[in-house]
């Protein structure tokens, strides 16, 4: 007998669920540092492409795939994949990458998360008010993080207070469950998060005239360096790759995550409006409120040159580093900044529980444990898991966990889910399952682009990627003699984890097979 899973309450509980995993620091921090990094405008033309041709496929592909292998009580990739190509024995463990990727992206991603709290909390109480300058600011970072000792802070103590207060938030919202917990939490979370960033964008977008000693340095130049289009850029391969890199991150698509959120959906749900509809808020937050933000605000304060700087410098920076500077300079600062760091710390946290359901969930469903269980289990490792990139962070921890866990493991999962779809499912039945209790019709070009466009597209960057990127990394290229030890280590620390996540899955099926005969 099929043991009952937990469910969705409601149709907009769902799509709030989806879209808080979409909308996160992704949105608000990492897109903008990505368009302005890869030329502004020559950025936009891959990346809606990408959106067209990987991301709303990709969408449509794990909503239905999730929908598909709830059905049969499977919530995690190892059980639905099984169910999609029965015959093959092998395809179950390649599905362990959609729990492994979540799971190394949580470990770092839920760190990253409790600064935006931290910082909520300095800007109410005015912690970094006497700031004027880059430098001291990123000294006030570096001391909050412990890689530096200086006048702001002495070791690591109140980053990791509050490291502990986001991870406990996150077990008890996964604790309460999918309608209890993330579906309640999604559907405050997600609107707050939207007045709040309109708010700012509003506030950003009417800073009024510059000084006039730098005229140029406008608003209007300002949204100009992210969306003026330069086509001589489009033949970079680094630019498609970010580009499609940006898409899949944003929109959590090719990790396994929304494939979880939608096994708990039943049969005769629509999964074709849900699915665009997340996308397009996800998309609202990002292309709308995203790039209204931090580069036209870093624009008019900073202008044009130091601004590439700042974007070199990274997603961090940016949010830590020049926002705050930013808010000093405008009328209720106080407010400003922690409105800004609230609403981080919003988006960050919906999409933090998100990473965290597919190991739940497998737990539960392949072991038939109760979620107490699986949350305390969960809750012990991942807490164990988190712990490199909090103090070996200086050592380039959380960069290396990015890259197998946000950039490595996502292509790949997602190629492989878009073939099994379109062509080991088979399209005939794929469409059909899409359309089960949809309420829109897709057009039918998608078939045609599920099909042959989306893996060849997947191939090409795979390929690309791989080349220009891959083999680098792979290599530790760029990582200093001191750092190697601890980039290794986290290799390992990786390494056993997939193994552990293999073994279980191998003892699962075993275990059922058991119970059958
Ligand atoms: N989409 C999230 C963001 O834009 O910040 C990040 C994310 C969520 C990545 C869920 C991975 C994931 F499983």
């Amino acid at each position: 007998m099929q043991k009952k899973r937990d469910a969705w309450k409601s149709r907009l509980g769902i799509i709030m669920a989806v879209s808080g995993s979409a909308v996160g620091l992704g949105n608000f921090l990492r897109f903008p540092v990505q368009a302005a990094q890869n030329g502004g405008g020559a950025f936009m033309i891959p990346y809606f492409i990408s959106l067209l041709l990987l991301g709303v496929p990709l969408m449509w592909i794990e909503w239905t795939v999730g929908r598909f292998g709830g059905g049969f009580g499977h919530g995690t990739a190892p059980g639905i994949f099984h169910n999609m190509w029965r015959k093959n024995r092998f395809i179950k463990y390649f599905g362990v990458i959609g729990i492994f990727g979540p799971l190394v992206i949580f470990i770092y991603y839920n760190y990253i998360a409790s600064w935006t709290l931290a910082y909520a909390v300095f800007s109410a109480v005015g912690k970094y008010g006497q700031v004027t300058d880059q430098n001291t600011m990123l000294s006030l970072l570096k001391g909050f993080q412990g890689i530096e000792k200086n006048q702001f802070f002495s070791n690591i103590q109140s980053a990791y207070i509050f490291f502990l207060i986001t991870f406990a938030v996150n077990i008890i919202i996964i604790y309460k469950g999918i309608s209890g917990g993330i579906e309640r939490l999604c559907k405050i979370a997600i609107p707050t998060l939207f007045v709040f960033g309109i708010i700012i964008a509003v506030r950003v977008l009417t800073l009024g005239a510059p000084e006039a000693a730098r005229p140029d340095w406008n608003i209007i130049n300002g949204l100009g360096f992210l969306w003026n289009p330069d086509f001589a850029a489009l033949k970079s391969a680094k630019v498609w790759l970010a580009a499609a890199g940006q898409i899949f991150f944003t929109l959590s698509v090719g990790m396994g995550v929304i494939l979880t959120y939608a096994s708990y959906l039943k049969k005769t749900d629509d999964v074709a409006l849900s699915g665009l509809t997340a996308a397009s808020t996800n998309e609202f937050a990002e292309i709308i409120i995203g790039s209204s933000i931090v580069i036209p605000a870093a624009y008019v304060f900073f202008g044009p040159h130091q601004i590439q700087q700042i974007a070199a410098d990274g997603a961090f920076n940016l949010g830590f580093v020049t926002m705050p500077l930013i808010f000093q300079r405008i009328a209720l600062s106080a407010f400003f900044g922690c409105m800004w760091f609230t609403l981080l710390f919003l988006a960050g946290i919906t999409s933090s529980v998100s990473m965290a359901q597919p190991s739940i969930a497998f737990l539960e469903d392949e072991f038939n444990i109760s979620k107490k269980k699986a949350v305390i289990i969960f809750s012990v490792i991942s807490f164990i898991l988190c712990q490199p990139a909090i103090f070996f962070l200086k050592h380039g921890v959380v960069n290396e966990l990015d890259f197998w866990g946000g950039t490595f493991c996502l292509v790949l999962f997602a190629t492989v889910e878009t073939i099994l779809f379109g062509w080991i499912f088979g399209i005939g039945k794929a469409w059909e399952e899409i359309h089960h209790g949809a309420d829109m019709k897709i057009p039918r070009i998608y078939k045609f682009i599920i099909k042959y466009i989306t893996p060849l597209f997947l191939f090409c960057i795979l390929g690309f990627w791989f080349y220009q990127e891959g083999i680098p990394v792979i290599m530790m290229k760029g990582v200093s003699q001191a750092d190697k030890p601890y980039v290794l280590g986290i290799r390992l620390m990786l390494l056993a984890m997939i193994l552990t996540l293999a073994i279980m899955v191998r003892v699962a099926w075993r275990k059922r097979l058991g119970n059958k005969k």
